[in-house]
């Protein structure tokens, strides 16, 4: 159900998500390293500038893509400039939602989704689960992470349970310091 009063993450504060600080208690390979493996398939939605889609591509190597979705434009087009620095660009494709974001194109070809801090700004929460379990193969794995300070527990439950419903199982994740986490399995047989 859509929801009026979301707000976005201005596109400033990506860069405070930069922040090196921020390693101390969101270490994308200490988080990532146990789903991700060289020649995976992956979306970021939600990427913002990238502070996991680049340890991301690292991760997946030359053989795997990360693509990234964001809703705002100056997000991406930081996160390429970055992409281009820490040499990762030929790996790293950007989405625009409402421009070249196109579900269909990726019907079946991922591997794993991280949607770290977005789904609370997302109003079609139901809509943007459905995608996700159209695009994941079978076996496939969402990472989903919310911030405690921003979403309240029962919010949290809420938006897992609109997962459930498009069918995903739900596993626990590791605790991570300050927000609320789980893993979506996509299983189908
Ligand atoms: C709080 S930031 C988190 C960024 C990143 N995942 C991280 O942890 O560093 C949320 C991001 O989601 C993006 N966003 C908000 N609504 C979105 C939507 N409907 N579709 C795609 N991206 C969206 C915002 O533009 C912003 O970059």
């Amino acid at each position: 159900m859509p929801n009026k009063r979301i707000k976005i993450c201005p596109w400033w504060m990506g860069y405070t998500l930069l922040l090196p600080t921020r390693k101390l208690f969101n270490d994308p390979f200490k988080l990532l390293s146990p789903y991700i493996k060289d020649g995976m398939a992956i979306l970021d939605y939600g990427c913002a500038m990238g502070y996991f889609s680049i340890p991301m591509a690292k991760m997946v190597g030359k053989n795997g893509i990360v693509y990234c979705a964001d809703i705002q434009f100056k997000m991406l087009q930081k996160l390429q400039k970055r992409a281009y620095r820490h040499n990762v660009s030929d790996n790293v494709v950007l989405l625009e939602v409402g421009f070249n974001y196109n579900p269909e194109k990726l019907f079946n070809k991922l591997d794993f989704v991280l949607l770290f801090a977005v789904v609370h700004e997302v109003s079609d929460k139901s809509e943007l689960f459905k995608n996700i379990f159209s695009m994941l193969k079978n076996n496939g794995i969402v990472f989903f992470v919310e911030p405690e300070g921003h979403v309240k527990e029962y919010e949290f439950q809420r938006s897992l349970n609109l997962a459930i419903n498009e069918g995903f199982i739900k596993r626990e994740s590791r605790p991570i310091r300050n927000s609320l986490s789980a893993i979506l399995l996509k299983e189908t047989n």
